[in-house]
């Protein structure tokens, strides 16, 4: 086989073979198949597409090309939920102990904040001491004990996909669906839970610009979860405008616990329950999405799911001192307010301006090895439909960085305002099983 001839059939729009595809990854993960081919291969994926079959291959390949989590020594349905990235999406943070407070087991492994988009562990370690990088002895431990564990990637899953991604980011490559989807899938898959929830996001925040490619990739990403017998649903919601009104690491946590002890914003709560519910019902512990609602209700209500998450940070070594008081989370070194210039209604607020904003903030890294300010971010004082009057504060700026007035402006224009009433817009738009 040549990868040559693979490459020009690609290009023609023929469908490859299971086989084509296995020499294409094996290949290249062992080195045997150069950069310049791969990209070329690549382009001709996005370019003609691949099929279903062709998908699910290439994501089987992927998967086997590394190791995969076992996590049979946890007793009960393992659950897992994916998000494709968005802005002050902290829902994990709230979804896992409210599911594990009813009963599942959440051995998740997340990843860092990818461009304007946060990441879990960041969030995670702004709570001083907090330790992401437990043994799988450890790891699996703790999710017996208490039904939640999050961490950083143990094992070497999915080496097709550190490789394949890198030249993806380089070649123009990466917006193409079938290789989004076999690339989250392929890691979902390797990370060995039982069940599968994806969030998968659209508008200006997201990966997916449009509700319709949202749903395109949602459908791909459940066929290859049948295809592997796993239960994987989707969830289509929106991430046109940030979630919630925290962006930012410890700021997040901080909108994190206080959802959790019943403050939450509307929005996140919203989607925090209903995604719990969906994982309850994956995990066989109720019987329909409504009891699913309630059951993660009640333990919300009752703060069942706060004590969990208590222990969560307790059992990873986090100072649970901050968390009892959330005041002790370091203070930016500057808080600027910015105010609404107009009577009115807020009518939308850019998520990806938001994102890149707090970004340059200091909340996300511009290079892989900058350092995080925890500290800094944005807090949205005011939220898609709410009320305004000139002079008001709409949002609140955390930073140490210096000579910021271009983002504080970028802010600003984030923002835009009708004088009539708004209608806010729903959050989950359609869920794909
Ligand atoms: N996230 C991933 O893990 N892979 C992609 O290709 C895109 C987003």
């Amino acid at each position: 086989m040549r990868m040559v001839d693979i490459i020009i059939k690609k290009r023609d729009g023929e469908e490859l073979t299971k086989q084509e595809i296995d020499f294409f990854i094996n290949g290249y993960v062992n080195n045997q198949i150069p950069d310049y081919q791969v990209s070329s291969l690549l382009m001709a994926i996005l370019l003609k597409g691949m099929t279903n079959k062709e998908t699910f291959y290439l994501t089987e390949a992927m998967l086997y090309s590394g190791d995969i989590m076992d996590l049979t020594k946890i007793s009960g349905v393992k659950v897992d939920k994916h998000s494709t990235g968005g802005v002050g999406d902290k829902v994990s943070l709230i979804v896992g102990p409210i599911i594990a407070s009813c009963g599942a087991k959440l051995a998740k492994m997340s990843g860092r904040g990818l461009g304007h988009s946060g990441g879990t562990l960041d969030k995670l370690e702004s709570i001083p001491n907090m330790n992401v990088n437990l043994s799988e002895e450890e790891f699996i431990r703790q999710v017996n004990d208490i039904g939640i564990a999050i961490i950083g990637q143990t094992k070497q899953l999915v080496p097709a996909d550190k490789k394949l991604y890198a030249l993806r980011d380089v070649t123009g490559t990466v917006d193409s669906i079938p290789l989004i989807a076999s690339s989250i899938m392929s890691k979902k898959l390797a990370s060995g839970a039982d069940t599968i929830l994806l969030d998968v996001k659209f508008g200006s925040g997201a990966f997916m610009k449009t509700v319709n490619q949202a749903k395109k990739l949602a459908n791909i990403m459940v066929e290859i979860g049948k295809y592997f017998k796993k239960d994987t649903r989707a969830e289509i919601t929106s991430m046109a405008n940030p979630l919630g009104r925290a962006i930012g690491n410890s700021l997040e946590v901080k909108e994190a616990v206080n959802t959790l002890l019943g403050n939450g914003p509307s929005d996140l709560v919203e989607i925090c329950l209903e995604s719990a519910a969906t994982m309850l019902l994956q995990a066989k512990l109720v019987n329909s999405l409504k009891e699913g609602m309630q059951l993660a209700k009640t333990n919300l209500d009752n703060k069942k799911a706060y004590e969990v998450f208590r222990k969560f940070v307790i059992y990873q070594g986090g100072d649970v001192s901050y968390i009892d008081n959330l005041d002790k989370f370091e203070k930016s070194k500057y808080t600027y307010q910015i105010k609404s210039k107009q009577d009115g209604y807020i009518k939308n607020i850019d998520a990806l301006t938001i994102g890149v904003s707090a970004c340059k903030l200091g909340a996300g890294r511009e290079k892989k090895e900058d350092i995080i300010d925890y500290s800094a971010g944005i807090y949205l004082n005011k939220k898609v439909g709410e009320k305004v009057s000139n002079g008001e504060i709409i949002a609140t700026i955390y930073t140490s960085k210096e000579n910021i007035d271009d983002v504080l402006l970028d802010i600003y224009n984030a923002y835009s305002f009708s004088t009539k009433p708004v209608k806010i817009p729903p959050i989950i738009y359609d869920v794909i099983e």
